[in-house]
C-alpha cells in the first residue's frame, strides 16, 4: 500500500494546522454555547475568543480595526454578498481573466438586471498587466473584482497597481484571497482593498466552513446586507443594525470553525508565514526543476519560479489528463485535482479549455521525498 502524498491544498489544506481539531472538538465538549445571546460565563469566555480571531485578521490584512473583519461561512458567500449587494442595474464591474466561478457565476446571475463585467485580459501565461485596466474603465464601473492569486497556474496579479488604479479612479476594489491568504502579506490599506474576501481553509490551514470578509467604510457604507435575521443585539428592531460587525452577520455563526480558524492563526503567527511560504516556494522550484524530466508535462501558465504561489498547472496534451491522475491516486496514493478547477475563465485564457489540468499545491508540511514519488511516479507511467 502506498503512502497518501495530498498534493490538493489548492482545494483545501491538509493537514490541518496542530491544535485545530482539539480546539474544535474541545468546544464541542465542554460548551458549545452562544455568543451575543446567552448571558452567562461561558457564553463570554466564547465571545473574548471570537474577538481575539477578528483581531488576528484586522493584523494579518491590515485592517483598520476588527469590527471590519465579518464572519461568512466563505469566499463564495463573501463574494455573493459583495456583488448582489452593492450592484445596481446600469452598473458595470472589471474582473481578471483567471476568476473563479464564485465572482462568474454571481455576476452572470445579474446580467438580466442590466449589470455588467468587462474582463481584464491576461497573456497566455496567466499574468495581466495593470496598464490595460485603464482604458477599460466606463461612467458607470463601479468597482473591480478579481482574485489575488489563480488556483489553476498559480500567478500572482498586481493587486498593489490595480488598487492605485481604483484609487485614482474612485472605484471600490475587491480581491479574493483564497490561494493567497497565509502565503504572502497582503496590507488592506496600503492595497486600497475595500473587499477583501478570506477563507479559513486553505492557506490559513484552518477547518472548511468558515471564512469571511474585511470591508472599509467606504464600502460599508454603500452596501446592503445580501442576509438579514437575528444578530442578538438592537432586537427591538425589524431592521438590521448599521454598525459593524453586526450589520453582516445574522444567525448563529460557525462558532467551532472560528475557534478552529483561531488556533490555525495562532500557530501561523507562531510559524510565521515568510516561513512557511519559503518552504512551500522551495518545493515549488523543486517540482518545476524535476517536471522537466517529462517531455510530455506541458506547465499552464507561469514556466518560472518568480510571481507565482505554490500551486502548479501540468497539462498532458497527448493523454487524457483524468487518466493521469486517476493512475496517480491508484498507484502511487498521489492526491491532486484534475478538470476546470471552478475557473473555466482561466482555462481558456491559459489554452487549458475544455480538458483542464492536473493540478498539483503544495504545503509546507509536503517534502521532497513526496515530490521525488510523484515524479518517478509519473515517469514510470509516461514511459520516460
Ligand atoms: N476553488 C477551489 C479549488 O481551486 C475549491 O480547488
Amino acid at each position: 500500500m502506498n503512502p497518501k502524498i495530498y498534493f490538493d491544498n489548492g482545494s483545501t489544506s491538509w493537514p490541518k494546522a496542530p491544535q485545530v481539531a482539539s480546539s474544535m472538538s474541545e468546544l464541542l465538549e465542554s460548551g458549545a454555547f452562544n455568543i451575543n445571546r446567552g448571558n452567562y460565563e461561558g457564553a463570554y469566555e466564547l465571545e473574548s475568543l471570537v474577538l481575539l480571531t477578528r483581531m488576528q485578521l484586522a493584523r494579518l490584512f491590515h485592517a483598520p480595526d476588527s469590527r471590519h473583519v465579518i464572519f461568512t461561512p466563505g469566499i463564495t458567500y463573501s463574494l455573493n454578498y459583495l456583488i448582489k449587494g452593492l450592484l445596481r442595474p446600469g452598473d458595470h464591474v472589471l474582473v481578471s481573466s483567471l476568476e473563479h466561478n464564485a465572482v462568474m457565476r454571481p455576476l452572470c446571475q445579474l446580467a438580466s438586471q442590466d449589470i455588467h463585467y468587462t474582463m481584464i485580459p491576461a497573456e497566455t501565461d496567466g499574468t495581466t498587466q495593470p496598464e490595460s485596466v485603464e482604458a477599460l474603465i466606463r461612467p458607470e464601473t463601479k468597482a473591480v473584482i478579481m482574485l489575488h492569486a489563480s488556483n489553476v497556474c498559480g500567478t500572482i496579479l498586481p493587486i498593489r497597481e490595480i488598487g492605485d488604479i481604483c484609487r485614482r479612479h474612485h472605484l471600490f476594489f475587491a480581491v479574493d484571497t483564497a490561494q493567497s491568504a497565509g502565503s504572502v502579506d497582503i496590507d488592506m490599506q496600503e492595497c486600497n482593498i475595500d473587499f477583501l474576501a478570506f477563507t479559513g481553509h486553505k492557506g490559513l490551514l484552518g477547518p472548511q466552513g468558515i471564512g469571511g470578509f474585511l470591508i472599509s467604510e467606504a464600502l460599508d457604507h454603500e452596501l446592503t446586507p445580501l442576509i438579514a435575521g437575528g444578530t442578538g443585539s438592537q432586537s427591538d428592531s425589524l431592521l438590521m443594525p448599521d454598525y459593524l460587525p453586526d450589520k453582516y452577520e445574522s444567525g448563529t455563526m460557525n462558532l467551532p470553525g472560528i475557534i478552529g480558524l483561531h488556533a490555525a492563526l495562532t500557530y501561523l503567527e507562531e510559524a510565521g508565514i515568510p516561513a512557511i511560504h519559503q518552504k512551500k516556494m522551495e518545493l515549488t522550484g523543486y517540482f518545476l526543476k524535476r517536471i522537466h524530466e517529462i517531455p510530455q508535462a506541458h506547465i499552464a501558465g507561469k514556466q518560472t519560479i518568480q510571481n507565482r504561489l505554490a500551486v502548479i498547472s501540468l497539462d498532458f496534451p497527448e493523454y487524457d489528463n483524468a487518466e493521469i491522475a486517476f493512475s496517480l491516486e491508484q498507484d502511487y496514493g498521489i492526491m491532486t485535482r484534475v478538470g476546470l478547477h471552478c475557473a473555466p475563465m482561466a482555462h481558456q485564457a491559459l489554452h487549458t479549455m475544455p480538458h483542464g489540468t492536473i493540478r498539483f499545491a503544495f504545503s509546507h508540511f509536503n517534502t521532497t521525498e513526496e515530490i521525488n514519488c510523484c515524479i518517478d511516479g509519473l515517469r514510470e507511467l509516461l514511459s520516460v
